[in-house]
């Protein structure tokens, strides 16, 4: 099966899903494109260093069904089964999301439905949360709201800062998101019509 990734910054959880791929973690998945919106991305020149495909597509001042309209046709250019945001710091629109129906899936660094949106970790700092977390999840019209793959949790500690509980949930998130690509990949999980993902008995 063939990945798109899409990222904004460093890139760190589309690294993982490579080094996945690379260490037979991850079977029958291969990368087929990673894209931008932002041509200053680390990920982008990681992606080059490990001969991926690797385009940037800016969406700076461009309308928001224009940029995505480009996005998609890049994906199915690359013939990509399943598109994984990994930080990809854009909403996207209806029409991409219908354009690949329970086939883009995205992480969360929170254990959702709780702290979404920007910022989880001070959420949950503020909120004096004593467990936190990522969810993979798939992308649905919502923002941050579609059936959950998996999760993964940490310890909240104390003198935790922002800083230092994000460092800890994306060691989880480099585990979580290969994990639950597997999972789709595989054919064995089901989502149920309560909009849950279970595996088939
Ligand atoms: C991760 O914390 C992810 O959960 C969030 O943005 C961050 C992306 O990091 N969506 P990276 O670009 O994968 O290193």
């Amino acid at each position: 099966k063939r990945l798109g990734i899409l990222l904004s910054g460093r890139g760190s959880n589309f690294l993982a899903i490579a080094k996945a791929i690379n260490d037979h973690r991850l079977l029958g998945a291969k990368i087929a494109v990673v894209l931008s919106n932002r041509e200053d991305a680390g990920g982008l020149d990681a992606a080059r260093e490990l001969k991926i495909p690797a385009f940037c597509v800016p969406s700076a001042g461009r309308k928001r069904a224009e940029h995505d309209a480009e996005m998609v046709a890049r994906l199915h250019q690359h013939k990509v089964d399943l598109v994984c945001l990994a930080g990809y710091m854009r909403v996207l629109t209806v029409d991409f999301v219908r354009a690949f129906p329970d086939r883009i899936l995205n992480i969360h660094p929170s254990l959702l439905p709780a702290f979404p949106g920007l910022d989880a970790q001070g959420q949950a700092l503020e909120y004096g949360a004593k467990v936190a977390g990522c969810t993979v999840h798939f992308v649905d019209e919502a923002v941050d709201h579609g059936v959950i793959i998996l999760q993964k949790t940490v310890p909240v500690k104390d003198e935790d800062t922002v800083e230092t509980l994000s460092a800890r949930v994306l060691q989880q998130e480099h585990a979580a998101y290969p994990e639950a690509i597997a999972r789709v990949l595989s054919g064995e999980y089901a989502i149920s019509e309560r909009r849950y993902l279970h595996r088939n008995k």
